[in-house]
């Protein structure tokens, strides 16, 4: 089968297609014949070594899996003798903390975050909801207990979680601003937003109003900078990480008022994260929320792809045509 390698940490010209063995699945795997993967920021990671803590898990010296790509929507070709909730013909999609997906085919666990698509999305369309969409579910309703009729901030709104992030802070019946650029204002806008704050014009920091959450997907304002923007409960949420939020994560939890919030979510238990996917599977089957896609690449344009995605602006999702 035709699939992305890559031996070593590095730029994307690390990335190369080759011919490979095709996987045969254990008992309780299904074979996937995969049609879409994508492109996030934690690939890029992978790629790179990049944070070296992320070594621990992807091989100190050289990367242990060589092909990356942790997202998919295909078919079942193949499923293994003891496997009992897929059946060959599925179309299915999901994601395999394994990796391998920048590949003609993928072996996942029949366990894993795995389900059928439903039947109005395309393959495009459904590999970029396990990672960005999963997460603004862990985020908005895990970790920030989101309500109807709160004010809702979404910082990076028109990047791979803040798109599906207003439109799911919208499900939920909040009241929703998104924060972007000046050419992603009419984006934002279509998803649904109430408000839209161009960042080039305004600061959502400096013009006095406040919000029950403030989620900032691209963790580029901090809880310092975002506190008097948040009510007197107000819940900050950062998908980025890093040592100041933590302490402010410790320090908010031990008091009442304002909160930090973040999580890894790729690391929350299959079932959880299983339990949110077939809640967005439902959301994609009734139209309630749509994935954006930015460009479609073909399998032996991967690098060109992780170029693109290194920039830091795409608009929603990247994907990878298999
Ligand atoms: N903790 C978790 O569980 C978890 C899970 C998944 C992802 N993540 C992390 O979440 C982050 C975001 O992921 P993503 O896929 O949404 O990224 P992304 O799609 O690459 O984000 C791109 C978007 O960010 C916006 N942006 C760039 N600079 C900005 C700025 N200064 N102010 C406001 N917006 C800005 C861009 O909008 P403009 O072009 O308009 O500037 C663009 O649309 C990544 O760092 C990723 O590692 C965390």
């Amino acid at each position: 089968m035709k699939a992305i390698e890559y031996l070593k940490y590095g730029a994307p010209d690390v990335l190369h297609l080759n011919e490979m063995t095709r996987p045969a699945p254990k008992s309780d795997e299904v074979l996937i014949r995969v049609y879409a993967s994508t492109v996030t920021a934690a690939d890029i990671m992978m790629r790179t070594g990049k944070p070296f803590i992320g070594r621990f898990y992807t091989g100190l010296k050289g990367p242990k899996r060589t092909i990356l790509g942790f997202e998919f929507a295909g078919e079942v070709v193949e499923a293994g003798s003891a496997v009992k909730l897929f059946q060959t013909g599925d179309k299915v999609f999901g994601g395999t903390t394994k990796l391998g997906c920048y590949a003609e085919y993928v072996c996942v666990n029949e366990n894993d975050v795995l389900t059928t698509m439903p039947d109005n999305i395309t393959y495009a369309e459904a590999a970029p909801v396990n990672g960005s969409a999963i997460t603004v579910m862990n985020f908005l309703k895990g970790l920030g207990n989101i309500q109807k009729n709160q004010k809702v901030l979404i910082h990076g709104a028109s990047g791979g979680l803040g798109t599906y992030a207003i439109q799911i802070a919208k499900h939920f019946g909040a009241e929703v601003t998104g924060v972007c650029s000046t050419g992603n204002v009419a984006l934002v806008k279509s998803l649904g937003a109430d408000f839209v704050i161009d960042y080039n014009l305004e600061d959502f920091t400096k013009n006095g109003l406040q919000y029950d959450i403030i989620f900032d997907t691209v963790g580029k304002k901090s809880f310092s900078e975002c506190k008097s923007t948040l009510t007197k409960n107000g819940v900050y949420l950062s998908a980025v990480i890093d040592f100041s939020l933590f302490i402010q994560i410790i320090r908010t939890s031990l008091f009442n008022g304002k909160k930090a919030r973040s999580s890894a979510t790729g690391m929350l238990p299959v079932k959880e994260r299983l339990k949110y996917f077939i809640e967005l599977k439902e959301l994609l089957r009734t139209a309630k929320i749509k994935t954006v896609i930015d460009t479609t690449y073909p399998l032996s344009k991967v690098a060109e792809a992780h170029s693109y995605v290194e920039k830091g602006h795409k608009k929603g999702s990247i994907i990878i045509s298999v």
